[in-house]
């Protein structure tokens, strides 16, 4: 039989240690807060905010600004807009619904800018109610290199950028190994948002938020997307495997809006480098294929 024991002390353990066993990790707030109440807002929001028909703007902030067509690179035209999707044609709050209005606010997009403005109004995952910040990128825009990681950990949902814990510090090693650094590259997540307690996203918070990591890297075209981890790679690529089969591979994305495929190059991510320090040796070998990638694209043809 279960005894209690009464005093303050083991019973403040007994809840903390009940409170983790349940992957509640992280004080969000001073006072506790209503999350079903958050979340039912954000359902109204949602319901509210949705277009009304095929091609219709957002009735109100919760969509993206109309097409502005700013280029984004010198020179370089900006990526056409995606065809729209019929929002109106499915359950907004059904996993379907989400999805289509997230192609559909994602497609509008013409700018970088744009885009973040329409992942901040989503309000199609659900978490964005538990997470304290949307985490958009970091890095630099016009780098050729993109890398697209899994989601926000503790660190980067308190400051509001990727790979800035203990994860990122690892990522920000290898990349120095490879001569480059955040101002040389691009940074950002399948999803904008941290799962609670680091759980790994489900599929449909996947769904939810990958046609807006899509249309971010059509709109930054960089001559190379890394996918940074298992998550990341499916979701891209698309496919079944795990990161054990998917990495070291060339892999192609075929995004809206952009002239040719997009070549994709899949590595572990760093968070699985820390717990299997082991593999850092294939990690390498990754790393350099990346630069030796990248070298050939810059190189002149003869
Ligand atoms: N892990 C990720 O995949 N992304 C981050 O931003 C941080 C940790």
């Amino acid at each position: 039989m279960t005894t209690i024991d009464p005093t303050p002390a083991a019973a403040i353990s007994a809840l903390a240690t009940w409170y983790m066993e349940w992957g509640v990790e992280t004080a969000t707030t001073d006072t506790p807060a209503d999350w079903y109440a958050a979340a039912a807002a954000a359902r109204e929001r949602l319901l509210r905010d949705r277009p009304r028909a095929a091609g219709d703007a957002p009735a109100s902030r919760g969509g993206p600004a109309p097409v502005r067509g700013a280029a984004l690179r010198d020179g370089r035209a900006p990526a056409p807009a995606v065809p729209r999707a019929d929002p109106a044609a499915v359950d907004p709050l059904s996993p379907e619904g989400a999805a289509a209005l997230a192609r559909s606010h994602a497609g509008a997009a013409q700018s970088l800018a744009e885009l973040e403005q329409a992942i901040r109004a989503f309000e199609g995952c659900a978490l964005k109610a538990t997470a304290s910040n949307t985490v958009f990128a970091d890095g630099n825009p016009e780098a050729d290199l993109m890398l697209v990681g899994e989601a926000p950990g503790a660190e980067e949902d308190r400051r509001g950028l990727p790979f800035v814990g203990q994860s990122g510090r690892l990522l920000d090693r290898m990349l120095k190994a490879i001569g480059r650094d955040r101002s040389s590259v691009y940074i950002t997540n399948v999803l904008p948002w941290r799962p609670p307690g680091n759980r790994t996203p489900t599929p449909v918070e996947i769904a939810a938020c990958l046609p807006f990591a899509l249309r971010h890297i059509a709109l930054v075209r960089p001559k190379l997307v890394v996918a940074v981890g298992g998550v990341s790679a499916k979701a891209l690529l698309d496919r079944p495997e795990g990161i054990t089969r998917l990495r070291g591979r060339s892999a192609t994305l075929d995004l809206p809006g952009l002239a040719g495929p997009l070549p994709v190059f899949a590595t572990f991510h760093p968070a699985y480098l820390l717990r299997q320090p082991a593999q850092k040796r294939l990690a390498w070998g990754d790393w350099l294929r990346i630069a030796e990638i990248l070298e050939k694209q810059s190189s002149p043809v003869p």
